[in-house]
């Protein structure tokens, strides 16, 4: 049984990034490029989570592009809502998704589905934007 207030105090480390839904991660990423002078990624398709994903980065901050992939897109939704695009969710690092998830069910709190495989080839979960002041939640754990 982990130490659950001692895993608490550390459980969310630091912002991984902050999700950007949009129709098109080329168009996207190109105005990061060449209107702000970031570093874009090649587009990645994580057939998985149903996004082609393109990664932005500028110093101290990280920018996931998502594009809708295949059929039933989670983010289909979304897009259609807003449809120019918006920020979909933020993703928080933590140490041990599984000890996260124990301590968060412990709290009331049930992420949505199950840990999965997230972008970076790293274990992942998602957290309802009921339980998270209407916002979606990704928390990645960072290390084995
Ligand atoms: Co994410």
């Amino acid at each position: 049984m982990p130490d659950n207030d001692k895993i608490l105090k550390t459980l969310c480390k630091r912002l991984n990034h902050i999700a950007i839904a949009v129709p098109d991660v080329r168009a996207a990423a190109a105005v990061y490029k060449d209107a702000m002078g970031a570093e874009t990624s090649e587009p990645t398709p994580v057939p998985n989570h149903g996004v082609t994903t393109v990664f932005v980065s500028m110093p101290g901050a990280s920018i996931e592009l998502l594009e809708p992939l295949g059929e039933n897109s989670p983010i289909e939704k979304f897009l259609q809502k807003n449809p120019r695009g918006g920020i979909h969710h933020l993703c928080y690092e933590v140490d041990d998704i599984h000890a996260a998830r124990e301590i968060l069910r412990s709290k009331g709190i049930a992420p949505i589905g199950e840990i999965s495989d997230g972008a970076h080839g790293t274990p992942v979960m998602f957290l309802h934007p009921r339980d998270f002041a209407g916002v979606l939640i990704e928390l990645e754990q960072t290390h084995e």
